[in-house]
């Protein structure tokens, strides 16, 4: 196994590319969809059920780590990898982001960000330099740098300069990881829907110098169309020979339109989220367990599907276990919805190496445009 995190470009297919990330834990196979494990477990799943899914890669999150049970008890305890008994690469977001959404009274300087907890509001502070601190003492594989990012729409002159003081503090989030061997920190484009603001987040990253670049800042309330219309752009200003990150996106058809505009990894609480409040991922397009229509349904949710919910549970007793609020049921329909968006992500690895992407495309939106049956 490598000693070094690297980054190999596979097959091209259009702007879609597949590759592998190499680290000292493991590889991942691009594109990559990561689950999200926010407190230090992926809702519902055993890690070896997680990896069961397909999954090569978890995402963690400073902010809530910081908070409950902190970095310092889970550096003592062996790392997070330990911690939570996953050995595989663990990629963290950096605490920014989620501090605009769910932290209380918020104060932004230059200097970093000071907060009010949502769990019991006391107060604490991220910098640049305590954000890159928390991932290190967390061990995170991949570290993200700290950056902030305006909800949208917000004015061009609010995005600019957030934008700005995000590529001051990638530089401030270089400087404070040095030199890792094995481990990786990504910089984090802002810069809204404009193409120039995106190009110049861009050329500063790039003068930085990172082992692999996010997008940052989309699906914040643009919508598909208008996220789509900046992901025609944005990842081509980025290194060619580096993975590009798409942060917290998405659904399936927006990691599709993702993936054909070239982006690499990806991230999204949806399908876990959706376990647990009975929306199911199918082929066809969003079911929702709930209904009436599945109480006396033999057959399994999707008939392809090679998961264990759909393997050896009828629509019926998912939809009775759901009402019934039993805990097997965010269990199966987790199980079901990871296995779902992985085997998405292994088909489009498959189709780009066989260079008909535009092909499997069009047959995931005929059969989506289909419905349930
Ligand atoms: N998650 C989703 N979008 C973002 C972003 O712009 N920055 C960070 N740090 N995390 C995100
Ligand atoms: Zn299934």
């Amino acid at each position: 196994m490598s000693d070094r995190f690297s980054f190999a470009l596979g097959a091209t297919d259009g702007k879609a590319r597949t590759g592998v990330i190499s680290t000292p834990r493991g590889e991942i196979r691009t594109p990559a969809f990561m689950p999200v494990g926010t407190a230090a477990t992926v809702k519902a799943m055993l890690p070896e059920s997680v990896r069961a899914t397909g999954a090569d890669i978890l995402l963690g999150n400073t902010y809530h780590l910081m908070l409950r049970p902190t970095a310092e008890r889970i550096d003592r305890l062996g790392g997070l990898h330990r911690f939570m008994n996953w050995d595989r690469p663990i990629l963290t977001d950096s605490g920014g982001f989620q501090v605009m959404s769910l932290a209380g009274l918020r104060k932004l300087t230059e200097r970093g960000v000071t907060f009010k907890s949502h769990i019991d509001g006391s107060r604490h502070e991220l910098t640049p330099e305590r954000s890159m601190e928390i991932q290190r003492l967390l061990g995170s594989d991949i570290v993200m740098c700290f950056d902030e990012c305006p909800a949208l729409p917000a004015d061009r002159t609010r995005i600019a300069e957030s934008m700005r003081l995000s590529m001051r503090w990638a530089e401030r989030s270089r400087e404070a990881f040095g030199d890792r061997p094995g481990h990786a920190l990504f910089g984090i484009q802002q810069g809204g829907l404009e193409e120039d603001l995106r190009a110049e987040s861009a050329a500063a990253l790039r003068g930085i110098g990172f082992d692999g670049y996010a997008v940052g800042g989309l699906a914040v309330g643009e919508g598909q169309a208008a996220m789509f219309g900046c992901l025609d752009f944005a990842p081509a200003q980025l290194p060619e020979d580096k993975p590009r990150y798409l942060m917290g996106v998405g659904k399936p058809d927006d990691i599709v339109g993702a993936v054909a505009r070239g982006i690499d990894m990806m991230d999204c609480v949806l399908p876990s989220r959706s376990g647990r409040t009975g929306q199911v991922f199918t082929r066809h397009g969003v079911l929702n367990i709930k209904n009436a229509r599945h109480q006396d349904d033999p057959r399994p949710l999707d008939e392809k599907c090679g998961c264990p919910a759909c393997r050896n549970y009828s629509r019926a007793y998912l939809h009775h276990v759901f009402r019934s609020q039993e805990i097997i049921s965010s269990m199966l329909l987790t199980w079901h919805n990871l296995y779902y968006c992985q085997e998405l992500m292994q088909g489009m690895r498959d189709a780009i190496a066989a260079e008909s992407f535009a092909a499997w495309q069009a047959a995931f939106h005929a059969a989506r445009a289909e419905g349930d049956i």
